[in-house]
């Protein structure tokens, strides 16, 4: 891959890269239209990186269809679809790990402590393997992409990081990878984590101004359903993270909520103008 790449590189094209952990929905296929559109030369990455599963979650039982992943990126233009085994990114034995500090402190890794790291280590790996010139990540991972941003710049990597929106389904959930292990009632409680965001949001627009009570709100809701136990609600600051009481500027609105055994993430961004 790695010889390839400086190949491409070496006759003037534009790489672009999509790291994915397969099992592949419309929100990768977003990222994949949008990289086929911009570059010469996309490549597709297919790796369910242990790194970045903690001892008691899901890497063993992380779905996987490669055929069918395989078939979706043939339809979608995809040139090259890079599926490395764990040996290959891990040679053993193995010691260099790469860390965004402060930014990767809130949200998602206080329940999930080193996920970050292992995010990031493996996305600096598949950097240097397929040297792109953009690299393509969905918002549904807001703080994921922001550390891979911060992580860019701050090691000079010289790769423009691209970020989309969030696709749905029609009920609102966020689409995802481990929206196949919910069962059908599972499925229809999951939808609550689009309404509790958008219930804050409306509560903005009617210009309710505390963190606190639209958290409230939003917890209210979540633990109308059965199925679902709440990880985190936050309303923080899209650039910095950090929490802020009154929502104003730049905000996002980001939850984590175990449905049954399933942890499922979403969130909204408010832009700057959006209060007035
Ligand atoms: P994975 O969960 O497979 O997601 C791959 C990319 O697709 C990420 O950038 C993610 O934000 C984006 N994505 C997932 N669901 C989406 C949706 N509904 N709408 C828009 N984009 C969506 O994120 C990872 O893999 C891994 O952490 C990875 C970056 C590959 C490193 O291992």
């Amino acid at each position: 891959m790695q010889e390839y790449s400086r190949c491409l590189r070496r006759q003037g094209k534009r790489i672009g890269l999509v790291p994915t952990m397969g099992y592949l929905h419309e929100g990768h296929l977003s990222l994949v239209r949008r990289s086929v559109r911009e570059n010469d030369k996309t490549v597709v990455s297919v790796f369910v990186n242990p790194m970045q599963f903690g001892p008691r979650e899901d890497f063993k039982k992380y779905p996987r269809a490669f055929k069918r992943d395989e078939e979706m990126l043939r339809r979608s233009g995809v040139d090259v679809l890079f599926y490395p085994s764990s040996k290959a990114v891990y040679p053993e034995p193995y010691y260099t790990t790469v860390n965004v500090e402060y930014l990767t402190e809130p949200l998602c890794d206080r329940s999930r402590p080193g996920h970050f790291r292992g995010v990031t280590t493996v996305v600096a790996k598949l950097f240097n393997i397929t040297t792109p010139d953009s690299a393509y990540f969905g918002r549904k991972d807001a703080q994921q992409a922001a550390v891979i941003k911060k992580m860019a710049v701050d090691l000079n990597m010289g790769i423009k990081i691209v970020t989309m929106p969030i696709v749905r389904e029609k009920g609102g959930l966020a689409m995802s990878s481990r929206n196949a292990y919910l069962s059908e009632e599972e499925r229809r409680d999951a939808a609550v984590l689009y309404e509790a965001l958008a219930l804050a949001k409306g509560m903005i627009k009617k210009g309710r101004r505390s963190s606190g009570e639209i958290k409230d709100a939003m917890r209210g809701l979540i633990r109308k359903k059965k199925t679902a136990k709440i990880d985190y609600i936050e309303i923080v600051n899209e650039d910095t993270f950090k929490n802020i009481s009154r929502p104003t500027g730049k905000v996002l609105i980001a939850l984590a909520v175990y449905i049954g055994r399933t942890r499922l993430i979403d969130n909204i961004r408010l832009k700057a103008g959006y209060y007035q």
